[in-house]
């Protein structure tokens, strides 16, 4: 059924579900300071965007929301996807947007029943635990997340090049996660026994996830998303070998598969001490929780990746003086090298009032300015 390809080989044409695009021209954008940024070219001030943009916080997502029914009916449904992922930037002066969807896609096509019970976090039907269900895994048709792929291109229409959109996956490692579980837990406990007990089937799980993410990011870009961010949410929990074997190299895999054709952004949370090995697998952009220092990292990677993050979310819960000064902060700690993506060390909390992230992004965009600005004047001084 999943014909084998080499590691890195592109995707044979059948497998596309969008016709296939020539490579997006940046200059038909009208703010392009979030993939000059990706690529680590000048740019007049630091980009922003903030991970789950669209959400709770935002009582217009909300209203939305309720007249989907629920949150998969909206992320199934191309056209209030594209409304609510354009909400934001409605609001705010963001330099991305980001496909509203959900990791959790991929494993849903596998035919595992996904689910959000009501004030609950997400269940699959059936998991992926045993060595029988692990063996009967196969690589989702990809027409089946069509859905996805038409909000892409429904979005990039709406937007008419105000920015770009990213497009997005979870990591194979992090969707192993729940799949093996069927849900969010504290501490993966079964997921990282099987990391020891039972290497072979949990290396067999992420190489079956590592050909249907690059298939599904593939499909994305086709579709029109102009840069892509794998979610690695859980690769933290593991042993820095095991973090390498099953996090590490099929997120290698997927990014070889992608060919540069778009920036690619890598998010390990929990991951700021393998910063050199996410270096290595080709990403443009390495994503930073809160917990590491920007500046350490811009030391010790140097010139070779762009670096995004890593306001903590919680900041946003304080009031406006404490946003500003913790966004200058990390404006300072990010340096005046080319290079930095704004963004929270993870995803904004719904109970974050929208008037905090206005001033946010506000705050980046003048200090980072002013930033760039002072050099210049001395030197005309
Ligand atoms: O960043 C964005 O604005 C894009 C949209 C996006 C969502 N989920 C929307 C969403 C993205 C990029 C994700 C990724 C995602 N989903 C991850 C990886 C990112 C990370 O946080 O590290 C994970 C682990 C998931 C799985 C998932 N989806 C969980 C655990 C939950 C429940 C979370 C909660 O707070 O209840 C979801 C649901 C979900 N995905 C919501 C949104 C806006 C909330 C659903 C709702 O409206 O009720």
């Amino acid at each position: 059924m999943v014909r084998k390809r080499g590691r890195s080989a592109p995707l044979d044409d059948s497998k596309r579900v969008a016709p296939r695009r020539p490579i997006i021209n940046v200059n038909t954008l009208r703010n392009d300071t979030f993939l000059r940024a990706l690529r680590r070219e000048p740019t007049d001030y630091t980009p922003v965007w903030l991970m789950r943009q669209a959400g709770r916080y935002l009582p217009e997502y909300n209203a939305t929301r309720a007249r989907a029914g629920s949150f998969l009916k909206l992320a199934q449904t191309p056209s209030l996807a594209t409304e609510v992922t354009l909400q934001p930037l409605d609001r705010f002066a963001l330099d991305a947007a980001i496909l509203f969807s959900d990791i959790l896609t991929v494993p849903d096509a596998m035919g595992l029943g996904l689910s959000f019970a009501e004030g609950e976090g997400p269940r699959f039907a059936r998991t992926t635990a045993s060595e029988e269900a692990i063996r009967a895994l196969r690589v989702p048709d990809m027409s089946s997340l069509r859905y996805v792929f038409d909000a892409v291109a429904q979005i990039r229409r709406a937007l008419k090049g105000r920015v770009p959109l990213i497009g997005f996956s979870g990591s194979p490692f992090t969707l192993a996660c729940y799949m093996i579980e069927g849900s969010g837990s504290a501490d993966f406990a079964t997921v990282r026994r099987m990391a020891y007990a039972r290497p072979d089937l949990l290396r067999a799980l992420v190489d079956i996830n590592a050909r249907a993410v690059a298939e599904y990011l593939t499909c994305q870009i086709d579709a029109g998303a102009e840069a892509v961010m794998i979610f690695d949410t859980w690769g933290g929990l593991l042993s820095a070998p095991a973090y390498r074997e099953f996090s590490l190299a099929p997120m290698r895999e997927v990014i070889a598969t992608l060919d540069a054709r778009v920036p690619t952004i890598l998010f390990t949370k929990g991951g700021g001490a393998w910063l050199d090995d996410m270096a290595s697998t080709g990403a443009s952009a390495l994503g930073l929780d809160w917990t590491a220092d920007l500046a350490v990292a811009r030391a010790r990677i140097g010139e070779r990746v762009a670096l995004q993050g890593n306001l903590d979310p919680l900041v946003l819960l304080t009031d406006e003086e404490t946003v500003a000064r913790e966004a200058e902060a990390v404006v300072r700690a990010a340096g005046p090298a080319p290079g930095h993506v704004f963004n929270l060390g993870h995803g904004i909390v719904p109970t974050t009032p929208p008037e905090h992230v206005a001033v946010l992004v506000e705050t980046v965009h003048a200090a980072s300015r002013g930033s760039r600005e002072r050099p210049s004047a001395a030197a005309s001084a």
